[in-house]
């Protein structure tokens, strides 16, 4: 078993996926991980529609003006909504469960990518959320945060490079100013 460490290196987002289905048990995990992905004062205001027919993974493609085509060859869409009445933290609290599905994904083996709806228009200046909510009969008070693709890999990525660490954007004690850091470092 490969350690944590080893595994968010090696997550990089798939936008390529073989025509392989999930197994009934991988889905079932990665649904148990947005599940159990913590919520703040535990109010789970998310809810998760998850998409595996084509035709519905063809239309989602078209949520977006751009970054959403690879929604089209993915086995399996995860959409991820939040009760906006539930929580005024939702954003934070679904963006938590979207990416506990990538890692828990990427630790099946399987590749994902984070296909973002909120603030985010169609090719014909539609809002995404309303596209996807219009799509799927979502109700007004849930809004859409992303869409999370998942499948097999088809398509090599290398482990994120640990020389692009920008250990810049660390500040010990206080934070500092690019120039107070260079003096630092006289
Ligand atoms: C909040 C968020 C929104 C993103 N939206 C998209 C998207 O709409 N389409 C897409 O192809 N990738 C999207 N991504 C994936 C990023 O482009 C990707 O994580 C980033 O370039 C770093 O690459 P890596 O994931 O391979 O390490 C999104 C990622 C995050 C965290």
């Amino acid at each position: 078993m490969e350690s944590f460490a080893t595994l968010i290196a090696n997550r990089r987002s798939t936008r390529k996926f073989t025509d392989q289905l999930l197994s009934p048990e991988q889905v079932e995990l990665i649904l148990k991980a947005a599940l159990m992905a913590p919520a703040s004062k535990r109010s789970n205001p998310w809810q998760f529609v998850v998409v595996e027919d084509k035709e519905m993974l063809k239309t989602l493609a078209r949520c977006k003006a751009n970054g959403s085509s690879f929604l089209e060859g993915c086995a399996l869409a995860i959409v991820v909504l939040a009760n906006v009445m539930e929580s005024e933290v939702w954003i934070e609290d679904a963006s938590i469960a979207s990416i506990y599905m990538q890692l828990q994904a990427e630790d099946l083996g399987l590749g994902s990518c984070w296909c973002q709806i909120r603030n985010r228009q169609t090719e014909d200046e539609m809002d995404s959320s309303q596209y996807v909510r219009n799509v799927l009969n979502i109700p007004y008070q849930l809004e859409v945060l992303s869409i999370i693709g998942i499948g097999y890999k088809d398509q090599v990525r290398k482990p994120f490079d640990e020389s692009h660490l920008q250990w810049e954007k660390i500040h010990l004690g206080t934070y500092k100013v690019p120039e107070e850091k260079e003096n630092n470092q006289k």
